[in-house]
């Protein structure tokens, strides 16, 4: 039977995800009653990280341990990827100590690398190109308040057209929705992954470069911050291109009265979002940073067959 692997958010079929969130949503009241629940005693699993983490690393390894099995962190210094060991060497090696490999590297083609060569499941923990777990956490926040009615939902997305965005576009090209992503010219998502999502006619995909007209109305105002991590010493020159974009009063009020501001965290406050908009009762993000530990271990007993 061939290893099923969480490299992107489209390696889910629709129905698939949907069965995710209601496993979630059960492992969440689980998860909060502490209830005894062991799918994985015996097992272990290793996390690499090539990048920092605090969520990631912490909502895995607590995930994990909760369901009866141990994680393993790996440093970037410990694996030294691409020059001490090849991604591919390293996932044929680690296959054979683990059952399951959670990864967060600079390079999609890593992670690629990891896919192809991994004998048990691999879950892309970020890379420069996406972030799967983040975003079907997301769509998992906004599915708990407002279950399966994704196509009239507007998704608006403001800020540097990043691995998140990505993420996102990839989504809407197997569930229907609007979205928008609004950026400074230069700064847009991927261009192959627009034309992939739209030649699939599911969702309305929309790129701007003008705040005020694409939040118009929208469900959720999402952001994050305007360098990612590999970028940081561009962090100067960004803030003032990025200035127009930031999620503050003005920007908000043209949105839904009820709409939902989220952001993957962590957040630079005062630059990409103010701490009103962030520290509102708009504002969910913490409700999506638990939301990462539920959705992954949905997905961890997912991949192994675990349901
Ligand atoms: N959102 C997220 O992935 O956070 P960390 O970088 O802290 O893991
Ligand atoms: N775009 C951000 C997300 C962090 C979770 C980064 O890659 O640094």
């Amino acid at each position: 039977m061939s290893v099923k692997h969480c490299i992107k958010v489209d390696d889910f079929s629709s129905s698939e995800i949907l069965d995710l969130f209601h496993l979630a949503s059960e492992l969440k009241l689980k998860y909060r009653k502490k209830e005894n629940y062991q799918p994985f005693k015996n097992h272990s699993m290793a996390m690499i990280f090539a990048k920092p983490s605090a969520r990631t690393r912490v909502s895995f390894e607590t995930g994990f341990a909760w369901m009866g099995g141990h994680a393993i962190y790996l440093a970037p210094q410990d694996i030294g990827l691409g020059t001490r060991e090849s991604a591919s060497d390293l996932a044929q090696l680690l296959s054979r100590y683990n059952d399951m490999i959670m990864a967060r590297v600079f390079s999609h083609s890593d992670m690629l690398e990891f896919e192809r060569h991994a004998t048990v499941p691999v879950i892309n923990g970020l890379t420069d190109y996406n972030h799967p777990c983040q975003i079907l956490t997301d769509m998992f926040t906004i599915w708990e308040q407002k279950k399966d009615s994704f196509q009239d939902l507007k998704i608006v997305y403001v800020g540097d057209g990043n691995n998140i965005v990505n993420s996102w576009i990839r989504l809407a090209s197997i569930l229907p929705f609007e979205f928008t992503c609004i950026c400074p010219e230069g700064y847009e998502p991927d261009a192959d992954t627009i034309t992939y999502a739209k030649s699939k006619s599911l969702s309305t995909i929309n790129i701007s470069n003008f705040p005020e007209d694409g939040v118009k109305d929208a469900d959720v105002i999402y952001t994050d911050v305007w360098a990612s991590m590999g970028q940081k010493e561009e962090t100067n020159k960004r803030m003032k291109i990025f200035s127009p974009y930031q999620v503050n009063r003005e920007l908000v009020n043209h949105a839904k009265d009820n709409y939902m501001f989220m952001h993957c965290l962590p957040a630079e406050r005062g630059r990409e979002v103010t701490d009103e908009i962030i520290d509102s009762s708009n504002s969910v993000v913490f409700e999506q940073a638990e939301n990462r530990l539920h959705t992954q271990n949905a997905i961890m007993v997912s991949l192994a067959n675990k349901a």
